[in-house]
């Protein structure tokens, strides 16, 4: 039976966008990472940027800089913090203080000086392995102990937080869990109930809740990412949430993200931190992030959704039929987990297949942690033709499993 996958949207999410060159770190530095030069036609696959054009309310809010041509010193953090809590507002459901907010240069910058402002070197920082890697990298860079706790795989193919053996593996020097909330790499949606046992974890062991929400946006219908801060307000003591506009609007090189800490003493620590350090954003990041969190900018990620959403069924379907290959079921994001246990290969030859057969270029699972082994992610954020030609090229490379 033929399957018809259809999206329609009223932005253009099929023409690539025009800077896909040695610059974009996602497509300039595979010869790189692969260590030799690629075959001309691989498909960059792997670093969670898109490769859509921009939406336009982006485009026309830099033509106004630039029209301007005002690029010194600048005010409106104010007015950038208000965006930051309407977008919540409208699109979360959270109404977070726009007095607890501080601009940083990423989620990466963020977490960094969470872990330098509120934990002490040698502490335990708890993350949910397999998870975005530079959660470990970040860690053991500012001299803190990474604390895996390996997700389990429950009965309807989803990862699940295994607290019980969490609690036996604590020795009392952690000191905070550094949360990826929807979840990188697998795309899971923490439902509330997850969220507040987490929580109630916390606050047993006494433990703060770094909260990454910068895949808050990418939800697919039938799943809602809620804030950790509304799902579990026990835990708003503790919490401190990190997002950006970067992921869902793809302006990861502006260096632009926030951080929410309603508790006082807590967002006095960062506070002196942040000071100390002097972080300013760039005006190019406030400008685009308060220009994406508009009626517009929402628009254009509805429509985003509709696309990565035929994405995502195209992939798992196509990856699904081929034995021994296992799409984990996507809920959000525009990742896909796929899980090649049951091909019985080697890693080597899986990546063999997959990179010089195939000629794509996915994020080898084992660098995301205990539970990646066997795994690649495959990044979907690109027009639909790519990720139809991506699972052509996979079908025929393990047609011998056919
Ligand atoms: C969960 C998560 N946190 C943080 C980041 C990186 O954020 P930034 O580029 O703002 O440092 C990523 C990037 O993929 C991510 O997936």
């Amino acid at each position: 039976m033929t399957t018809h996958y259809t999206s329609s949207t009223a932005f253009d999410f099929t023409t690539p966008k025009a800077g896909l060159g040695s610059r974009n770190s996602k497509w300039g530095n595979v010869d790189l990472f692969l260590g030799h030069k690629a075959p001309d036609d691989m498909l960059a696959m792997w670093v969670a940027q898109m490769d859509f054009q921009p939406a336009p309310c982006l485009q026309d809010a830099m033509a106004t800089l630039m029209a301007e041509g005002e690029y010194g010193y600048f005010n409106g953090l104010d007015a950038f913090f208000e965006r930051i809590a309407w977008w919540y507002e409208t699109r979360h459901g959270w109404s977070p203080n726009s007095k607890h907010m501080f601009a940083t240069h990423g989620i990466g910058n963020a977490i960094g000086m969470a872990l330098q402002a509120m934990t002490e070197p040698g502490d335990g920082i708890v993350m949910f392995s397999p998870v975005y890697n530079e959660f470990q990298g970040k860690v053991e860079r500012n001299g803190r102990k990474v604390v895996q706790s390996p997700l389990v795989i429950d009965s309807d193919g989803l990862y699940r937080m295994d607290l019980e053996t969490l609690s036996g593996q604590l020795n009392g020097t952690e000191k905070a869990v550094l949360f990826s909330t929807p979840h990188n790499p697998a795309g899971r949606v923490w439902e509330v109930a997850e969220l507040r046992a987490l929580a109630a974890f916390c606050e047993q062991h006494d433990l703060l809740l770094f909260s990454d929400e910068i895949h808050h946006d990418l939800a697919f219908a039938g799943h809602k990412h809620v804030p950790t801060a509304i799902a579990a307000p026990d835990v708003l003591p503790r919490l401190i949430t990190m997002s950006a506009a970067s992921k869902t609007f793809d302006i990861a090189g502006l260096r632009t993200g926030f951080v929410i800490i309603p508790n006082d003493a807590l967002r006095a620590r960062y506070g002196k931190l942040h000071a100390a350090l002097d972080i300013q954003c760039n005006r190019v990041g406030v400008d685009l992030t308060c220009a994406a969190y508009s009626l517009e900018g929402a628009a254009w990620v509805d429509g985003l959704m509709q696309v990565l959403d035929t994405n995502r069924r195209i992939l798992c379907d196509g990856i699904n039929a081929i034995p021994g290959l296992t799409a984990m079921p996507m809920q959000s994001t525009f990742l896909a987990w796929v899980d090649y246990t049951d091909t019985g290969m080697t890693s080597d030859e899986i990546h063999r297949r997959v990179t010089q057969d195939a000629r794509i270029m996915p994020s080898p699972g084992q660098i995301f942690g205990p539970g990646g082994e066997m795994h690649q992610r495959i990044n979907i954020g690109a027009p639909t033709a790519l990720v139809q030609e991506a699972v052509e090229r996979l079908q025929s490379a393990f047609s011998d499993l056919q």
